[in-house]
């Protein structure tokens, strides 16, 4: 009996499936968590001390690593000055430069405590700047777990919404519409007939957290002229790409713009924050200026706005960004030789640092619900395979890769290697 698996048993007692968010689980894959101890550049340390790549990254924020020493001496000289003042700070006006800065569509800003807190606000703005209910999102996209965002589509052309969790009532769910991605008529059916009742479309405009699901600009732009035709406030949600390019987000890499930029992961350095933000004219729709509400004690927290701001100086002053895209291409250029070469039907996706093994199915694959009825028993093997040869990637044949600075070169070429170990031990598994 290793240490992970007796605080595992222990956590079973405690914490609901013993964890604080689902997707820690291994409900998708197989064996139990490790529990980590510690964290370093690219390694996590396990209770068993064990010493593992990590290609998780905390799901996003961690685009420097772990435990990046400039991150971690702002945070102690932050905490020597008090960890929360309920009054505006320097900090707060630093991160808001920071955001402007790079993503010039963002005249003001509101920090808050997570992607979800960022998210929902958004669209309870939209909602009080359109005087409209319905909101247009799309099937495979992720929103945090806003009630009505927590809808799953039927098939065909849109539907109205039902939910995919217990908990959230109809009227809600009624309110949402899903779409397919990548589905032209869909979406112009729907304008068409709620043209002047649509809130707000939102979208992740590099779908990453159902696989990464690369959109045609195309697609992205005619959404944006749905928008424009009707009145309509078009939300990207940046949560997982924003300031993970030299572009910002991906938005101003394909040359789309939308009314409002959700983010969250990045910038908050490793620590809880989320944003949210636009033009002036509708941001100042919130409160204290306008009737939409929107508020939190720990907002724009000190502690959190330092690693924010860490992290966002070492990537704007640094080459991170080109650095990360040069590792990426790397790994595109080892690991997909791998894929190539294995008799299972695996092919990477990569935009820049973020990485997906997309089993089967079509290529491209721009849609959630084409995926190989095998994706996920197959990746429980290679999962497991991988994780006792040193590796750790997400439990779950879905979400992405993220690299960060700390990963080098050999590290990847390492990881090659080790990737075609685990699939002829995975092809054996299946015999
Ligand atoms: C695109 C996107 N939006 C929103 C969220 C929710 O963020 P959080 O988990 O910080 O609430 C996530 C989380 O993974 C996300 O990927």
């Amino acid at each position: 009996m290793t240490r992970s698996q007796d605080l595992w048993d222990e956590a079973q007692r405690h914490l609901v499936g013993g964890v604080n968010s689902p997707v820690r689980s291994f409900s998708a894959v197989e064996g139990t968590p490790l529990f980590v101890r510690s964290a370093e550049g690219p390694h996590v340390v396990t209770e068993d001390g064990d010493r593992l790549v990590d290609f998780i990254g905390s799901f996003g924020p961690l685009i420097l690593g772990h435990s990046h020493p400039d991150v971690v001496s702002a945070i102690r000289e932050a905490a020597s000055r008090g960890t929360s003042f309920a009054a505006p700070h320097n900090g707060e006006l630093e991160i808001a430069r920071r955001v402007k800065d790079l993503i010039p569509r963002i005249e003001k800003l509101r920090m808050v405590n997570s992607g979800t807190e960022a998210v929902q606000s958004a669209v309870r703005l939209a909602r009080g700047v359109t005087g409209r209910d319905l909101i247009v999102k799309f099937e495979g996209c992720y929103h945090g777990h806003v009630d009505a965002l927590l809808v799953k589509a039927g098939s065909g052309l849109a539907t109205f919404g039902v939910a995919s969790s217990a908990g959230v009532p109809a009227g809600t769910a009624n309110d949402t519409l899903v779409l397919a991605l990548d589905d032209e008529p869909a979406l112009d059916a729907t304008f068409e007939r709620h043209e002047d009742q649509i809130a707000a479309v939102i979208i992740e405009p590099l779908p990453a957290n159902n696989g990464l699901l690369v959109q045609r600009p195309e697609f992205l732009a005619r959404i944006r002229q749905h928008c424009d035709d009707s009145g309509t406030l078009l939300i990207f949600d940046e949560v997982i790409t924003g300031f993970r390019s030299s572009a910002g987000t991906y938005g101003r890499q394909v040359g789309i713009d939308p009314d409002l930029y959700t983010l969250g992961k990045v910038i908050g350095g490793g620590l809880p924050v989320g944003a949210y933000g636009g033009p002036a004219e509708l941001m100042d729709h919130l409160a204290p200026i306008g009737p939409v509400y929107q508020a939190g004690t720990l907002s724009g927290n000190p502690l959190a706005l330092a690693a924010g701001n860490a992290a966002l100086r070492v990537l704007i002053e640094s080459d991170a960004w080109n650095q990360l895209d040069q590792l990426g291409q790397r790994l595109e250029d080892r690991v997909g030789r791998v894929l190539a070469s294995s008799t299972l039907d695996y092919h990477l996706v990569r935009h820049e640092s973020i990485f997906w093994m997309a089993y089967g199915g079509e290529r491209p694959l721009r849609r959630a619900d084409r995926f190989h009825p095998d994706t996920t028993s197959i990746y429980a093997k290679l999962h497991r395979r991988l994780l006792d040869l040193g590796w750790m990637l997400a439990p779950s044949a879905f979400e992405v890769g993220f690299l960060s600075l700390a990963h080098t070169p050999d590290l990847i070429d390492s990881f090659a290697s080790a990737l075609e170990q685990a699939l002829a031990a995975t092809v054996k598994d299946m015999h």
